[in-house]
């Protein structure tokens, strides 16, 4: 009886489960896309496909998010692909992300965004690792074994509105816009990402016009697209763009859902020595939610952004 005691007491102290958490700033995690990391315990972000990882060992890993039902894709190992929905929106809450049977060897599991801006404000406060052994280090260093991404040839920056999210792409009219509706990874500027091996930064946000919102009443609307790049009109965003990218190589693309802006754009891109991507004619009737891109429009729009970028950086 008291061996058997002796025994379960013994199994109570090394079978401890230990728990670590892991800073945002803490240099082991890594980042794609643009975070406010000006809070070492506190990054903020709410911008599509922005994305950050972590390579360790451990049984769960969990993330403390104050988040408003954004969803995300969960890659794990590069290999497996999972979904997670933040469905908390009251305050910090804490999520398991994942469950390993085993905790003997390394996972890197990288969360994607893959809804927009328009469900706020992101803050996240760190990851959680539970592992069965105090005396592993739970977490490798990003050198010796880095989370994708790792190095991209380029970095493509999209500024854009609902088409260039990924808005309602899932779905097939008739159907309306949720977050269940809406894939960045599957959206016409991320495919042309990919296609040149760039980081993709999507800066995008469903509603927002350059100079007026959708369904404004007036010509200029109080809060559009530049409020939330810088604040400026046409001419003072690409200004600005090209004060923080001045060696970029800037297009401008108009015209998948009306023709109409496509010769005022067309005027602003010469004016600014920009490059012009026609878009029109790209979304036939493949609509998804809200008479927007759906997959397959999504791809073709794609396939004209990626010719009119390779015409002039080559392929
Ligand atoms: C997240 O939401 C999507 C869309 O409703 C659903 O298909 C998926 O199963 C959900 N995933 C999880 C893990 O709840
Ligand atoms: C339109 O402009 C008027 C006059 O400046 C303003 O009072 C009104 O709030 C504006 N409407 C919207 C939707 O911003």
């Amino acid at each position: 009886m008291r061996a058997l005691l002796l025994l379960c007491l013994l199994t109570f102290v090394f079978g401890a489960i230990a728990t670590e958490t892991v800073l945002p700033s803490d240099s082991r995690i890594t980042y794609s896309g643009r975070f406010d990391k000006s809070n070492p315990k506190m990054y903020t972000y709410d911008w599509s496909a922005v994305q950050y990882g972590i390579s360790f060992i451990g049984h769960t890993l969990g993330i403390y998010l104050k988040d408003a039902g954004n969803q995300y894709d969960l890659i794990v190992d590069e290999t497996q692909t999972l979904q997670f929905n933040a469905t908390q929106d009251a305050g910090m809450a804490y999520y398991t992300l994942i469950r390993f049977e085993h905790a003997e060897q390394y996972h890197t599991v990288r969360l994607v965004k893959r809804t927009e801006a328009l469900f706020g404000m992101v803050s996240f406060g760190g990851f959680e690792i539970n592992h069965p052994d105090r005396s592993l280090s739970p977490l490798a260093t990003p050198t010796d074994r880095p989370v994708p991404p790792r190095e991209f040839k380029h970095r493509i920056e999209f500024l854009g509105d609902s088409l260039s999210c990924g808005y309602g792409n899932l779905g097939h009219w008739p159907c309306h816009f949720s977050a269940d509706t809406e894939d960045a990874m599957q959206s016409f500027p991320y495919l042309t990402a990919v296609h040149f091996e760039a980081e993709p930064h999507l800066q995008c946000w469903s509603g927002k016009g350059v100079v007026r919102n959708y369904g404004d009443v007036n010509t200029t609307s109080a809060d559009p697209f530049p409020t939330f790049y810088t604040r400026s009109g046409y001419h003072g965003l690409i200004a600005q763009v090209r004060r923080f990218h001045p060696d970029a190589t800037v297009f401008l693309g108009s015209g998948v859902t009306y023709r109409e802006p496509v010769d005022y754009v067309k005027r602003i891109a010469a004016k600014e020595g920009a490059h012009f991507i026609d878009l029109s004619n790209t979304l036939k009737t493949d609509y998804g939610c809200d008479y927007h891109p759906d997959l397959t429009a999504d791809k073709r729009i794609a396939q004209r952004m990626i010719d009119g970028i390779a015409a002039v950086v080559g392929k």
